[in-house]
């Protein structure tokens, strides 16, 4: 392997709205130091949208320009990082298709996170006869977007760590059969910050909301926070706390807070000379006053959709020219016609 494959990473999100904190500090902060590393690929993985959204895509083009607006205003910076749209690199489907041909069924029917999904779209009442095609093949669709690059490394949270062992196998497997060693084995890289949790404790996403978005105003994140699940034996104001009970506050006072101040809040509670009130009014300026920049630099990109449009173009260009590079060695792999 040359030098330059040694050192490349992909890695994508669906388009499903305005991101949140979780996704803040449990993605884009570990992309943001990895693209100074790395030759890096972030895209926007519009396709993967529509394995589950495919009746709902009015909102498909806002989603895509919030969730570009959320990584340009956090940090992944265009100049060294290519960003690009899923279904502006066709490459991509085309490479899916050649290895859906080559992937057993029953390696598919593994996958755990598929398994989620389905189990999701039971819950919510709709009929697992809807588990479209498309669906079933996401585990395979992510593997192109991973294999189109050759990447070593894929930097996603652990709910996803199965989806690149299954392309590793996709990877070996195909090499083993067209007697080649064109793909190495990606591996993933995991985020070492722990989950953030939702404002009612459960798991952060907008569907459930109990999430702050990056884009919230400073009003919003205060209302927002006043809901957050505190110590449940504390009722009064002058009832003492016990911050192990209060863990989601403190979680956020940890990423925000320094060690002084950490202490500082958890003698307060203890000892009730501070209340949940002004406990969280602090925790939420210090939230704002981190995120302002970040929101700023959002806003000011809001007003340039042209400036967004293109970025998205000509990193799509970019990955295009990679991608052609690594597809043509997968068609004279299998020996197509050319
Ligand atoms: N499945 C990922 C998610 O839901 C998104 C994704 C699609 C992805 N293709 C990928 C992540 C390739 C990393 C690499 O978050």
């Amino acid at each position: 392997m040359t030098n330059e494959i040694k050192n490349r990473i992909v890695s994508g999100m669906r388009p499903t709205g305005k991101l949140h904190l979780g996704h803040y500090f449990g993605v884009l902060k570990n992309w943001i130091n990895l693209q100074k590393e790395f030759e890096s690929f972030f895209f926007i993985a519009d396709w993967h949208a529509l394995t589950t959204k495919y009746n709902q895509t009015d909102d498909m083009k806002k989603n895509v320009e919030d969730v570009l607006l959320d990584w340009l205003a956090s940090g992944i910076d265009p100049e060294i990082s290519t960003i690009y749209l899923q279904s502006l690199v066709p490459e991509t489907a085309q490479l899916h298709i050649y290895l859906s041909m080559i992937t057993p069924q029953n390696w598919v029917e593994r996958d755990p996170t598929l398994k989620d999904l389905a189990k999701i779209m039971k819950d919510k009442q709709e009929n697992i006869s809807n588990l479209s095609y498309g669906l079933f093949g996401y585990p395979v669709l992510m593997s192109a977007d991973i294999m189109l690059f050759n990447s070593n490394f894929v930097p996603v949270g652990i709910d996803q760590v199965a989806h690149v062992e299954l392309t590793r196998d996709i990877a070996r497997r195909f090499n083993n059969i067209y007697n080649v060693e064109l793909f190495n084995e990606p591996q993933p890289k995991l985020t070492q910050t722990p989950l953030l949790k939702g404002l009612d404790g459960n798991k952060m996403g907008k569907s459930f909301n109990n999430d702050i978005k990056i884009s919230d105003t400073p009003e919003t994140t205060e209302k927002k926070f006043k809901s957050a699940i505190t110590d449940r034996n504390r009722i009064r104001r002058d009832d003492k706390g016990n911050p192990d009970n209060c863990e989601v506050v403190f979680d956020y006072w940890k990423l925000f807070g320094s060690t002084d101040e950490q202490k500082e809040i958890c003698e307060g509670c203890k000892m009730a000379s501070i209340g949940c009130a002004e406990c969280k009014k602090k925790l939420t300026a210090k939230i704002n006053k981190y995120m302002a920049p970040i929101r700023e630099k959002r806003q000011d990109l809001e007003k340039h959709p042209d400036y967004l449009k293109n970025i998205i173009y000509e990193g799509s260009k970019k990955a295009q020219i990679k991608a052609k590079e690594v597809l043509s060695k997968v068609e004279d792999a299998i020996k197509m016609y050319k």
